[in-house]
């Protein structure tokens, strides 16, 4: 796969996905996230890959945002097609894959960053990163799925007022309001982001895909989430992972999940 915008590296069951616009701080363009869908769909079917980390090229920024100069001369319905088109494309489908990803923030994730970092299952973040939702300082809101996804991580009071003042937060501030889960030095984050990757990957990918399923029908209103988890909980049974991972607990040694 050659790309503009991102670069892949896939090693021993991880793929680290590389925003690479560090001229203009990583930002979001259309290329960007049409590459990010692409790169990442290839990555949901490929047998050798568990676990995928995005992270933002360069010291300074994850993402600072989506590329304003795409969207200033914008009309009510272009800006309406913009967030549906980004958020079925690149938001909605980050959250719903069936394998894992983690966004290492290591620097500013401001607008569509953070809302690309919230779309992950889970961030780590550098302790010089910083993050908010400064949308309303242009006047618009944010639209790929923040004023939804920051209430369901800090609450509502919290999100309400990151998002009106504009504001920027530091990562330890981010890590006391549950937006991150862990704060490293920037020298060590991919190291610290890999080995939590790692303990990830000694588990059933089958298992994890609907875990991944039950958790998310939690935040979908449309979902009855225990119902999910019934289902999701007996999908399992009979899988060769299921047998894989009983066997092996019986027979006291570790398992070697087949996966997909
Ligand atoms: N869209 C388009 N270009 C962006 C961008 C964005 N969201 N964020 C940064 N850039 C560009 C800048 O225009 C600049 O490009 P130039 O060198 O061609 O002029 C380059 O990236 C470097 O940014 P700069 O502003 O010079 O860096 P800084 O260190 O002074 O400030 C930020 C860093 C993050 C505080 C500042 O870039 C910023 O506020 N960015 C916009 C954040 C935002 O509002 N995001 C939400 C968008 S919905």
């Amino acid at each position: 796969m050659n790309f503009e915008t991102i670069l892949i590296d896939k090693n021993e069951g991880i793929a680290t996905i590389t925003i690479n616009r560090p001229q203009k701080l990583n930002a979001l363009n259309k290329t960007t996230i049409f590459e990010l869908h692409t790169a990442l769909k290839s990555l949901e079917s490929d047998a050798s890959i568990q676990v995928m980390i995005i992270i933002g090229s360069g010291e300074k920024a994850f993402v600072a945002g989506a590329d304003i100069s795409e969207f200033a001369n914008f009309s009510t319905s272009e800006g309406k097609d913009l967030a549906r088109k980004g958020q079925e494309m690149l938001f909605n489908f980050i959250e719903n894959l069936k394998k894992p990803v983690i966004a290492a923030i290591n620097g500013f994730a401001l607008g569509g960053g953070l809302e690309l970092a919230m779309s992950c299952h889970f961030r780590i973040a550098s302790d010089n990163a910083k993050m908010g939702l400064p949308e309303v300082s242009l006047g618009v809101i944010p639209g790929y799925g923040g004023t939804q996804r920051l209430p369901q991580l800090v609450g509502k009071g919290k999100a309400m007022e990151l998002i009106m003042t504009a504001g920027m937060i530091s990562a330890n501030e981010a890590k006391d309001v549950g937006l991150v889960n862990h704060v490293t030095t920037q020298e060590e984050l991919m190291g610290f982001t890999k080995k939590i990757a790692e303990k990830i990957m000694r588990n059933s990918p089958v298992a994890i895909a609907e875990a991944i399923k039950a958790i998310n029908a939690n935040f979908d209103t449309a979902k009855n989430g225990f119902e999910v988890e019934i289902e999701a909980f007996g999908n399992c049974f009979g899988t060769p992972d299921f047998i894989e991972g009983t066997t092996a607990f019986l027979e006291k040694r570790k398992p070697n999940f087949p996966g997909f």
